[in-house]
Formats: C-alpha cells, sequence, structure tokens
C-alpha cells in the first residue's frame, strides 16, 4: 500500500461488538474509517466515542449488508469521495441458535446474512481495489467454520461456506495484490456472544481489542507474506 496519504478502510457491522473495535483501532492508527450497519443511532454514538478519543473522525452510511442495491450505491459513494478502499472489514453478520430447530425463515436469514450479504459486498469493493492493484479483506468468519458444533448448525453452515468463499478470493485475488484474510475466533465477548447464550465468562472470551492486534500485526506483513486465515480459540473452549 502507497505510503503517505490517507488510506481508506470500510467496515461492515461497524456500529458495534468487533467491527466497532476494529474501526476504533484503525481510526486510532490513521485512517479514514467509513462504519456501516442499519441503525443510524448506534453509527452516530460510535462516530461520537471515536472521535473522543481523538482519533481521526470516522464517516458512516446506514447499510444493510443484504440490499444489493444499496451496496452499490454506498460503495460508488465511497469511490466517488475517496477514490479507492484499501481495507474491507467485511464483519457483518448474526447469529441463530439451532440445527434442524431452526425455522427455514431463520434458516435462511443466516445464510442471506452471513454469506450472501458478506458476497455481495466483496463484490462490489474488489473491481475498486483492482483498479488500485492493492488492498485487504479480512473476512470475519468464525470458530464455527471449523467445527460442527452441536445445537448452533444454522450458524455453522453460513460461516463454513463464508470461510470457502474467502480462501477462494484469497487464491483468486493474492496474485495480482489483494489479500484476504478469513478471521475465524471463538466466543469474543461482545453483545452477540451474550444473546447467543455463551458459557464463558466475558473474561474468559477473545477480547475484541486482540482482534485489532490481529489485524494490525496482519496489515504489517511484507508484500511478500499472505495469511489465508488466523483462527483464535479460547482457553476454556479449545
Ligand atoms: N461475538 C462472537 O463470539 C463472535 C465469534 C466469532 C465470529 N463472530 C462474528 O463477528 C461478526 C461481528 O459479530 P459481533 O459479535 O461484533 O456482533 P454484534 O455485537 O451483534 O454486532 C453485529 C454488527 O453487525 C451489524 N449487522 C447485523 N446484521 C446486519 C446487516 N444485515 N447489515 C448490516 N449490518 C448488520 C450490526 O449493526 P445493525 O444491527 O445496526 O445492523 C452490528 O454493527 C459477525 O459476523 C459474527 O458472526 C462473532
Amino acid at each position: 500500500m502507497g505510503k503517505g496519504r490517507l488510506k481508506i478502510a470500510l467496515i461492515t457491522g461497524g456500529s458495534k461488538g468487533i467491527g466497532k473495535a476494529l474501526g476504533t483501532g484503525l481510526a486510532k492508527v490513521g485512517y479514514q474509517v467509513i462504519l456501516t450497519g442499519r441503525h443510524e443511532k448506534d453509527l452516530k454514538k460510535t462516530v461520537q466515542e471515536i472521535v473522543s478519543l481523538g482519533y481521526q473522525k470516522p464517516i458512516y452510511y446506514i447499510l444493510d449488508i443484504t440490499n444489493s442495491g444499496l451496496i452499490t450505491q454506498t460503495i460508488d459513494a465511497i469511490a466517488a469521495q475517496f477514490g479507492r478502499i484499501d481495507v474491507l472489514i467485511n464483519n457483518a453478520g448474526i447469529h441463530r441458535k439451532g440445527t434442524l430447530d431452526l425455522s427455514e425463515k431463520d434458516f435462511r436469514e443466516l445464510l442471506e446474512t452471513n454469506i450472501t450479504g458478506q458476497f455481495l459486498v466483496a463484490q462490489a469493493v474488489v473491481p475498486l481495489m483492482k483498479r488500485q492493484r492493492s488492498g485487504y479483506i479480512f473476512n470475519v468468519v468464525s470458530r464455527s467454520a471449523t467445527v460442527g458444533f452441536p445445537g448452533t448448525g444454522g450458524y455453522c453452515a453460513s460461516k463454513w461456506g463464508l470461510r470457502g468463499l474467502s480462501e477462494s478470493l484469497y487464491r483468486e485475488l493474492t496474485p495480482i495484490g489483494i489479500k484476504v484474510t478469513a478471521l475465524c475466533p471463538a466466543w469474543v465477548d461482545t453483545d452477540m456472544a451474550n444473546r447467543a447464550g455463551s458459557p464463558l465468562a466475558p473474561e474468559d472470551r477473545i477480547q475484541t481489542q486482540d482482534l485489532f492486534h490481529t489485524i494490525e500485526w496482519l496489515l504489517n506483513l511484507s508484500d511478500g507474506a499472505c495469511v489465508k486465515e488466523v483462527v483464535i480459540t479460547n482457553p476454556l473452549s479449545l
């Protein structure tokens, strides 16, 4: 990536949890962060929190990643304003408990958000990265993409699918200068883990800061070093 100019990072699901922590960290190290999510109130609150820390002020777009028209419109607006996207954090996702007891609606929603949504965002962003001949895509997958856990088969199916997409993109795009890494954490201390009924106490979970340290490390690797995926587990649930 070029040195000395403002770097642009787009984060889906940037209003809360992992996306918020990655946005805060990237703003701290000088990126122009662009946060997206479905709820303006949460996006505004996160922008204010980042500004109050004295970091580069993020901008935000209201964006549901299941809406392909809105994705195209948003990426076009970003391209018109900044001309590039250096880092995409393809993070927005949902969790539902259940395997065969899931309703058809919930199962379809999992696939629609966790695979199709992330596919659509990558599809809209990659042409810009190809024109730049550079970029880094982090697909926020899950440890549930490496183990078929009982009682959470729908979520696992969606994340295994996303991990497959991420690996294909890794093999297609890395040779042309665009890095791709699947982040596969186990329980992370966010609202999602609380809602999903994580058996781990908050202090025993991965901290959102750990995810920022991970991408910071990856972003600082030389062009000759690429990492397909990073799996991070919890000491109490390996
Ligand atoms: N927490 C964990 O233990 C854990 C572990 C492994 C992987 N992950 C993955 O990490 C990612 C982030 O999870 P988190 O724990 O940070 O969850 P979170 O606290 O629930 O935050 C989810 C974020 O995604 C956004 N979002 C959800 N659906 C969206 C949609 N259709 N379009 C746009 N934005 C959407 C939410 O904002 P709005 O609701 O305003 O849209 C929010 O900003 C997810 O992909 C999740 O599967 C989480």
